[in-house]
């Protein structure tokens, strides 16, 4: 018996637009590799995620939603970050490309499907760009209703039937780089993506103009580009506990939180994957509507990472992908 009932109250019947604004509206799709699926297929199901595996390919999905948020892809090799795909609306797309031309496009990915346009970040990353439904938020996230309990009976259920966290969409991720403000530059001037909020050149959370969350990108300063976590919707701090709980008993037991961010706002529970990455549940994160100008700030680091939570793990913030990197 589930506690929590399951919504998708966040899409609207109109894609928004910010007039005279031009930009992507969403990240459509994050992409990765890492030396074994099986260990990718184990962790991401238990993390509560519809996997499907494709050949040498893993597709993640959220329950009852028919997009694909990921790929994982299995190459033998340490954990490293692919490419990352946005989506814009059909009217944007030329717009955006000419941009883009004007920089210089690259070839597609040989992992992808070879849509669209392809162009670099200043880290080397290759980015996709494709017209696309908006998958990212159009209002604010709704919680998970809890099933109603009568006057008289207990609203938790046992140990043994507690049920599964399933979130509902990706919400973001956060990537190393090592230079933020060149990070924060390149995809306010090439993809439209606006600062939220920032700690100096250690970190920077991005919106998109269209309506979005707080952040569906954000960068981290380290001295190798890199997936640091990826972050997905949740619909109560309940399902974070729960999910937490799930992952530590199906032996995923390092991990980060739960706690509450200050930029962002949202409530955490991060655990370490196989590869010394992360997967964030995350709930109630800040909203950006489409007719808002949000007032993004520097923020001082000790006073701006989290309200609330236990002490931050020593590796919380080692990059995996540069160590991969040098040892290659
Ligand atoms: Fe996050």
């Amino acid at each position: 018996m589930a506690t929590i009932m399951d919504t998708q109250a966040d899409t609207p019947a109109r894609s928004p637009r910010r007039p005279n604004t031009l930009g992507v509206h969403s990240l459509d799709r994050f992409v990765f590799s890492v030396p074994d699926l099986g260990e990718a297929e184990r962790f991401y199901q238990a993390f509560g995620l519809d996997v499907r595996r494709d050949g040498n390919r893993l597709d993640l999905y959220a329950r009852g939603h028919p997009h694909c948020w990921g790929s994982v892809h299995a190459n033998g090799q340490p954990k490293r970050l692919q490419y990352l795909c946005f989506g814009a609306y059909e009217e944007d797309f030329e717009p955006l490309a000419r941009r883009i031309r004007a920089l210089g496009i690259c070839d597609p990915h040989p992992l992808s499907d070879g849509k669209g346009i392809w162009l670099r970040d200043p880290d080397g990353t290759p980015l996709q760009v494709i017209v696309a439904p908006k998958v990212s938020p159009s209002v604010k996230a709704q919680p998970a209703v809890a099933p109603p309990v009568a006057v008289g009976k207990g609203a938790a259920p046992s140990r043994s039937g507690a049920p599964r966290a399933r979130p509902r969409r990706l919400s973001h991720v956060l990537l190393f780089t090592p230079d933020v403000p060149r990070q924060i530059a390149f995809h306010s001037d090439v993809l439209g993506l606006r600062l939220s909020d920032r700690s100096g050149d250690i970190i920077a959370f991005m919106h998109a103009p269209h309506a979005s969350e707080h952040h569906l990108v954000a960068f981290a300063k380290s001295g190798a580009p890199g997936l640091h976590h990826s972050s997905w919707d949740v619909g109560s701090i309940d399902d974070i506990g729960l999910g937490a709980e799930y992952m530590r008993a199906q032996g995923y037991v390092k991990g980060w939180g739960v706690g509450r961010h200050v930029l962002g706002s949202n409530y955490f529970y991060y655990v370490q994957d196989p590869w010394g990455s992360w997967a964030e549940y995350s709930f109630d994160i800040d909203f950006v509507p489409v007719d808002v100008d949000w007032p993004a700030a520097d923020h001082p680091p000790e006073d701006s990472f989290y309200v609330w939570g236990p002490s931050v793990p020593d590796d919380f913030v080692v990059n995996r992908e540069q160590r991969a990197t040098v040892a290659a």
